[in-house]
């Protein structure tokens, strides 16, 4: 008898809603298996039994709050004692915070850089060996738009998104060369619970993209022979983009500012 082919593991934050909800909801049609984090627990129990029903896939549930210090490793060690190897990581947990930077409260924005950031870039690290090892070894951070241009108004956001891209792009380069597919998905704005957690009524649901059209965008990327680094949706976003990064900087602030107010 032929020994079973194991499945795909697939450990996604924040997917109790939005982008990360639909990665898992599209990683479990594929036949994957599912980590799925994020704090709120009766969310990702609800989405783990759907999946079950659906498409048969085992779900790991781990409710953790992914802005307190240390959780990035203890989640791992968790994955650890439980005898879970991860083949494949998306980093969708984010959230932002309108208003201008005077205002921000330094407890919050000490969370959004301790989520958008740290955990991120935390998670990446210490599982890059065990996603590095699986022939299908995927590293996906959701970055933003906002990674392209300072955006007065969301100022520490953007500056998460920034790093983000940064980071993701430079492993990109590093992975060359092994079967580590890298990615950075810049998504602008989007039909998800994002800008009310942020505080803003900035854009109108037609504005918006629809989650379904960023993660099929995502999903065409990765099935590229030669993925890229980074991936803008939607081309008035990858115009902006390409603008924000030609532009003098003075241009470029005034732009955002008007697009931000
Ligand atoms: N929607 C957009 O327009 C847009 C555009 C560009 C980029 N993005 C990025 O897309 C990613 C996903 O956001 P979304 O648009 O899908 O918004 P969303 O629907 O609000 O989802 C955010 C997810 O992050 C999780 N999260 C937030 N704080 C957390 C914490 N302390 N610990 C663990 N998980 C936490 C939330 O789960 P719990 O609340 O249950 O913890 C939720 O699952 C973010 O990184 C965001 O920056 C969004």
């Amino acid at each position: 008898m032929t020994p079973a082919v194991p499945r795909r593991v697939v450990l996604i934050t924040g997917a109790s809603s939005g982008f990360g909800s639909t990665f898992a909801r599209r990683f479990a049609k594929q036949g994957a298996d599912l980590v799925l984090v994020a704090r709120r627990r009766d969310r990702l129990e609800t989405l783990a039994r759907d999946l079950a029903a659906a498409f048969g896939t085992t779900t790991t549930v781990m409710a953790t709050d992914l802005s307190q210090p240390g959780a990035a490793q203890a989640l791992v060690d968790d994955l650890g004692e439980r005898g879970i190897t991860v083949d494949a990581l998306v980093n969708s947990a984010g959230f932002g915070t309108a208003g201008p930077f005077a205002e921000e409260d330094l407890g919050r924005i000490t969370d959004e850089i301790q989520v958008n950031v740290m955990a991120l870039t935390q998670l990446s690290l210490l599982l890059l060996p065990q996603l590095t090892a699986s022939p299908a070894g995927l590293l996906l951070n959701v970055s933003s738009t906002a990674a392209y241009q300072p955006l007065p108004n969301i100022a520490v956001y953007a500056a998460t998104k920034a790093f983000v891209t940064a980071l993701t792009e430079a492993i990109w380069q590093e992975s060359r060369g092994t079967s580590l597919q890298v990615l950075a998905l810049a998504p602008g704005p989007t039909q998800t619970e994002f800008f009310a957690a942020a505080g803003s009524e900035r854009f109108k649901v037609g504005q918006m993209l629809t989650v379904d059209q960023v993660v099929d965008a995502a999903f065409v990327a990765l099935g590229r022979r030669s993925s890229p680094p980074s991936l803008v949706v939607g081309s008035r976003n990858r115009a902006t983009a390409m603008f924000a990064r030609l532009a003098p900087a003075r241009l470029a602030l005034l732009v955002s500012a008007r697009l931000t107010a």
